[in-house]
């Protein structure tokens, strides 16, 4: 319990979601409820209305008077994953997107993506467990989806424009710093790392980055700074990922690399991501809606689930968050999940989930 009152009430915020949303949630749900049923805070779940479905029936993703209620009345966010590619702005974009509502609305401008590679967990590359276990530490405010909702469109041409700022390229290199003071360093070698991500070679916003990426560096002389341009680390991921501790990098590239990393550890529904600000803080995984397998059943919640672990843990309720990944960990080890090379479960989403609630 680390100190926090297990009577205490938290207020949650739930965001079903669109596609296979509603049931990884569900699964999400369970699990809480049954890990802090001993000895953690009583969690009252409050769903609140956002997503595609939203959308098509309101048209707006979600309205100004939930966002708000989400800022000022919870003390976190659970979000499955929202939109479905039908639904759709006129200009062509995706309306049922919450990305840059809750991103901007909240300024969490963190997105952080943890990557790691569990015992008993088939991945299409040659690195065993432990090799892979880095964070992907995403801009979430700016970058080139600065432009999110203002592209300009004519009947011959489009461009969106990539923006970076002092205070974004500060704030985020110095949470990938923090962060790296905190972990165990990166497997190959145990060095405390940050990688700067960018393509400073080409772009001068990229190569204003890493120079603010460089100025917080030198505030933190017990953590090596390193870099990579984006397409090497592309390659370097796959190739070498035991090489990565942190990456700091700009909103787009951590958007590619982080669903790269995620292939290398048993598929998207391994991984689930925190979006950090200064106020509230919402946690989803890092995939999307999947509306092929949606009500299937068929989908891996472990994503969602290590979500639910990553909220318990940013609210101090670490021991608790702790017993949660375990109860992940021993369910692959034991090889009691078993997934099948399109990511899914082979005893399918409830089963999973039982699962992972038998190991608490
Ligand atoms: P996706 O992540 O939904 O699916 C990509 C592939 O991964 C599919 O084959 C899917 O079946 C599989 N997959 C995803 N999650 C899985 C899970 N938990 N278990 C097993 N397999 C899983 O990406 P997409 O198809 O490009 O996008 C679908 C919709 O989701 C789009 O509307 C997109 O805009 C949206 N999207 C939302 C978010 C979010 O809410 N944060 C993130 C990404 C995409
Ligand atoms: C993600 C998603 C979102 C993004 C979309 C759906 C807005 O792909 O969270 O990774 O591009 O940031
Ligand atoms: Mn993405």
């Amino acid at each position: 319990m680390s100190g926090l009152c297990a009577a205490c009430r938290v207020g949650i915020a739930i965001v079903k979601g669109d596609g296979i949303g509603p049931e990884l949630v569900e699964s999400a749900i369970e699990i809480l409820n049954a890990a802090t049923a001993f000895d953690g805070p009583t969690l009252d779940f409050e769903t609140v209305s956002g997503g595609a479905d939203t959308f098509s029936r309101t048209g707006e993703a979600m309205s100004a008077e939930t966002l708000e209620r989400l800022r000022t009345e919870y003390a976190a966010i659970m979000k499955g994953p929202v939109g479905l590619p039908e639904v759709r702005h006129k200009g062509g974009t995706e309306g049922g997107l919450l990305g840059g509502v809750l991103r901007i609305g909240l300024d969490t401008f963190a997105n952080v993506r943890p990557i790691r590679l569990l015992q008993g967990v088939n991945t299409p590359v040659r690195h065993q467990a432990g090799d892979i276990d880095f964070v992907i530490v995403r801009e979430n405010t700016e970058g080139l989806y600065l432009s999110r909702g203002v592209g300009v469109r004519t009947a011959h041409a489009a461009s969106d424009q990539l923006m970076v700022t002092r205070h974004g390229c500060e704030r985020i290199s110095r949470y990938g710093f923090e962060l790296a003071r905190k972990r165990r360093g990166a497997p190959k070698d145990g060095a405390r790392r940050v990688t700067c991500v960018d393509k400073s070679n080409v772009l001068t916003s990229y190569a204003f980055f890493r120079a603010i990426f460089d100025e917080v560096a030198a505030e933190y002389p017990d953590i090596e700074a390193d870099y990579r341009y984006a397409d090497a680390a592309a390659h370097d991921l796959v190739a070498d990922p035991g090489h990565f501790d942190v990456i700091v990098t700009e909103n787009f590239l951590g958007d590619l690399l982080s669903d790269l990393g995620a292939a290398t550890v048993g598929g998207l529904g391994m991984c689930g991501s925190a979006n950090i600000g200064l106020g509230v803080s919402y946690f989803e995984p890092i995939h999307g809606s999947a509306p092929a397998i949606a009500g299937k059943h068929l989908a891996n919640p472990t994503s969602q689930v290590l979500c639910a672990a990553m909220m318990l843990d940013h609210l101090g309720y670490v021991e608790v968050a702790g017993r949660i990944v375990r109860a992940v960990e021993t369910s692959y080890a034991h090889g009691e999940i078993a997934l099948n090379s399109l990511g899914q479960p082979r005893e399918g989403t409830l089963a999973a989930t039982k699962t992972i609630i038998s190991h608490l």
